[in-house]
């Protein structure tokens, strides 16, 4: 028998990979789950998106391999996107790093930061896959909790205590998933305090900003962030293009550099027209925005009659693709809720455990489905 490397020990499949399947399993026997898990928005981009790709796409001369630094006009274009919602300034040349998705950079960056047992400060509750990357890259993960009680936001006299001199990234995400949080200029100011104090790289994931949210906020907007931070962020949800794969990295340019790196040994970069199309995207107006948010808005409605035919308890003032919302006392915790849901309901809701054990009293709805399936599960929760 030929064993699996040594890095892949406590690394399960990742659990929407596998729940889709049981999910799938359910629906083979004639149960039709209404999948209210996973944040893929299930509207079309712009059509203006759709029209540059299929022009672009027609060209004899667009299928070759690709500058590994990504094309240019999409750097620009990612640059005057920066600039126009962030008020952030970028050197498309040298500052900005297209990524096949965002989450593919945070394998990138784990890999172009970490050594053996270094440290990496992570969010409990946060994205499951800055655990694995990290432990992939054989790094040590050091949980930091975020608590409702305070605003889901870093506890810093907390993190203060602890023995930081082994810590080299610390991953943060604001606007928050899974809670819905939006970061506060205070907290982020805190935050690149205790970054330089302590020389640490801060990794800011902000895939959120344009959900739900008026004010899209960078954290490179802050003084002084280029000296230590590093930003991804992410076409799949703002212009509705999670299939298409269409991130990027943003930072001084000895970050880019570095990461660069690594990731020009692991692609050859994007298909063309996808970044022709994405940089199309990039360049839409606030109407697209608000088109997008009126369509989250009545469906959150929705999610929150869902929420109360459950008993849960949630803020109304989340932001981003999803409800966090914490279960009523009847239930252990947030897999029994699911489960119950699941089994009896023909509903799927993800249970806050998998983000981390600070999210093991929650349940996570997505706001990714039609007002009819929102209605329906809710008929189907009611009537129980
Ligand atoms: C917090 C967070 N970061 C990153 C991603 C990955 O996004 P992308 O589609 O750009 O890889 C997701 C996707 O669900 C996410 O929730």
């Amino acid at each position: 028998m030929i064993a699996t490397a040594k890095r892949l020990e406590g690394i399960g499949e990742y659990y929407f990979s596998q729940k889709l399947r049981e999910i799938d399993e359910l629906n083979k026997q004639g149960k039709n789950i209404i999948n209210l898990g996973i944040g893929s928005p299930d509207l079309p981009p712009h059509p203006d998106v759709i029209k540059v790709l299929n022009e672009e796409s027609v060209k004899p001369n667009v299928h070759a391999y690709q500058n590994y630094k990504g094309s240019p006009v999409l750097r620009k274009a990612f640059a005057d996107w920066y600039q126009t919602w962030y008020h952030v300034t970028l050197n498309p040349d040298t500052e900005i790093l297209p990524l096949i998705g965002s989450k593919e950079g945070i394998m990138h960056i784990c890999m172009t930061y970490l050594n053996e047992g270094d440290e990496v400060l992570l969010p409990n509750p946060g994205y499951p896959t800055y655990r694995s990357a990290v432990k992939l890259a054989g790094g040590v993960c050091v949980d930091y909790d975020l608590k409702e009680e305070n605003n889901y936001y870093p506890d810093f006299a907390a993190l203060e205590q602890k023995d930081l001199s082994k810590v080299k990234l610390m991953w943060v995400n604001y606007p928050h998933m899974p809670t819905g949080q939006l970061a506060s200029v205070e907290m982020y100011q805190q935050l690149i305090a205790f970054a330089k104090k302590h020389s640490i790289l801060i990794c800011h994931d902000n895939p959120y900003s344009f959900i739900l949210n008026d004010n899209p906020m960078s954290l490179l907007s802050l003084d002084g962030a280029k000296d230590v931070v590093l930003e991804l962020n992410s076409l799949s949800k703002s212009q509705n293009m999670a299939g298409w794969r269409v991130g990027v990295l943003c930072a001084a340019k000895e970050r880019i550099d570095e990461v660069l790196r690594f990731k020009s040994n692991m692609d050859s970069g994007m298909f063309l027209p996808v970044q022709l199309a994405a940089a199309k995207a990039l360049s839409l107006g606030k109407d697209w925005y608000d088109s997008v948010n009126k369509v989250y808005r009545e469906r959150r409605a929705k999610v929150y009659e869902l929420l109360d035919a459950l008993n849960c308890i949630y803020s109304k003032d989340q932001v981003g693709l999803f409800m966090w919302a914490r279960i009523p006392d009847i239930y252990k915790d947030g897999y029994a809720l699911s489960d119950d849901v699941l089994y009896n309901s023909n509903v799927f809701i993800t249970p806050g455990g998998i983000f981390g054990s600070a999210g093991e009293k929650y349940i996570r709805i997505s706001l990714c489905g039609s007002i009819e399936k929102f209605e329906e599960a809710i008929k189907r929760v009611k009537n129980k």
